[in-house]
């Protein structure tokens, strides 16, 4: 029987919920399948870990993870330790280290969860974040900090070979999906690295005729995903632009909780992660109320990823079958479900 190895980080807050709620339902998606075993491997590594040691992790903490099939993380982040160490001292580091270049955000709406939007639109949309570089970089500084004279620069890298293979993955996700692709832009504002992006894309696009491309500003995007969703299929964007138009689509799904991501690294041999859009929600941590769909899903990605497409479509439907009613909703959608009532109802339906 096959066997996967799992790196678990848990990470702070709601994370510390979701994770091991997520390892249960996929071992009896597992145990229903038949023909694979996930084997977990657990890491501490959060603000928690943090306070203590100084450091998100140890030193050989990417050797570590790059001896598993692949990465399961809930969030980090915690108010006492700045974000932006919590997310430089590990996130990004993981992503860099693996190549993650791509960050596959799908969004989609679900039959029994209203959202927010008028009349129920249906859509179901692939958001393709590029994950390595754009906006979050570590290069500029400040000088004369504090003074009247402050200067701050923040750079922001693009790099041939970044923008095209992310392109080309958007594109074979459009080809693979319903053949329609759009580009996030701004090259009327940002009038060197937007420009580029266009460029290269226009220059990928030629290499897939059957697939329609088109461009937006990327406030322009912003407001029709929110009036058209149904419109769009495939959406490619820059690393801050799609952070951004992800959390949009995960609103439109019914609320942060419900969006799953992939952090993905094709053809490059790397370790991928997974987990939800969400981050460690310290003021519903604890409860046990934390919506566990956005976990789900993206454990759904990762069987995907590991090869197993039909457990992955299994744990997805049973998903989707248990948001129709309304009793298995969480506090988020308007209900009064536990997470754990939510796990227990799709685990149960898994094991049939
Ligand atoms: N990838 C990550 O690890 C990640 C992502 C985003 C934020 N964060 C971190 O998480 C901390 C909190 O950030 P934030 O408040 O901006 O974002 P957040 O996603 O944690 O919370 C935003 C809002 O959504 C709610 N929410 C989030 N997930 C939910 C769920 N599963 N079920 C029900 N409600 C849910 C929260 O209660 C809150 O009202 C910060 O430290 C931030 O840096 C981490």
């Amino acid at each position: 029987m096959k066997r996967f190895d799992i790196a678990v980080i848990p990470g702070d807050g709601i994370g510390r919920e979701v994770v091991p709620a997520g390892c249960r339902v996929l071992d009896a998606v597992a145990e229903a399948h038949g023909g694979f075993r996930l084997r977990y491997k657990s890491y501490p590594w959060s603000c928690a870990w943090y306070l203590k040691h100084g450091k998100m992790m140890p030193d050989d903490g990417l050797k570590r993870l790059g001896d598993s099939d692949s990465i399961f993380l809930g969030a980090v982040g915690f108010p006492g330790v700045a974000d932006h160490i919590s997310l430089w001292g590990l996130l990004i580091p993981i992503r860099r280290q693996f190549r993650q270049y791509v960050n596959a955000r799908p969004i989609r709406s679900f039959p029994g969860v209203a959202g927010p939007l008028r009349g129920a639109p249906t859509f179901d949309v692939l958001i393709v974040r590029e994950n390595n570089e754009g906006e979050y970089t570590e290069v500029g500084g400040r000088i004369y900090p504090g003074t009247d004279e402050e200067v701050v620069v923040q750079a922001a890298i693009f790099t041939r070979r970044g923008v095209e293979r992310i392109m080309r993955y958007a594109f074979d996700q459009a080809r693979s999906r319903s053949g329609r692709l759009a580009s996030a832009t701004k090259s009327n504002g940002i009038v060197h690295s937007m420009p580029f992006w266009d460029e290269v894309a226009r220059m990928v696009a030629a290499d897939y005729p059957d697939v329609e491309y088109s461009e937006y500003h990327i406030d322009a995007i912003a407001a029709q995903l929110v009036l058209t969703p149904e419109r769009f299929d495939v959406i490619v964007a820059s690393n801050l632009f799609g952070d951004i138009l992800s959390d949009i689509g995960a609103a439109l799904m019914g609320g942060i909780g419900m969006a799953p991501s992939g952090n993905i690294a094709p053809g490059t041999g790397g370790v991928s992660m997974f987990e939800p859009v969400h981050g460690s929600a310290p003021q519903i941590a604890g409860q046990g109320i934390a919506n566990p769909v956005g976990q789900l899903l993206s454990a759904a990605m990762m069987l995907h990823h590991l090869g197993e497409p039909d457990a992955a479509g299994a744990l997805d439907s049973v998903v989707a079958q248990v948001l129709i009613d309304p009793a298995l909703h969480t506090a988020d959608l308007g209900g009064s479900a536990t997470m754990a009532r939510v796990c227990d109802a799709v685990a149960e339906r898994l094991r049939g």
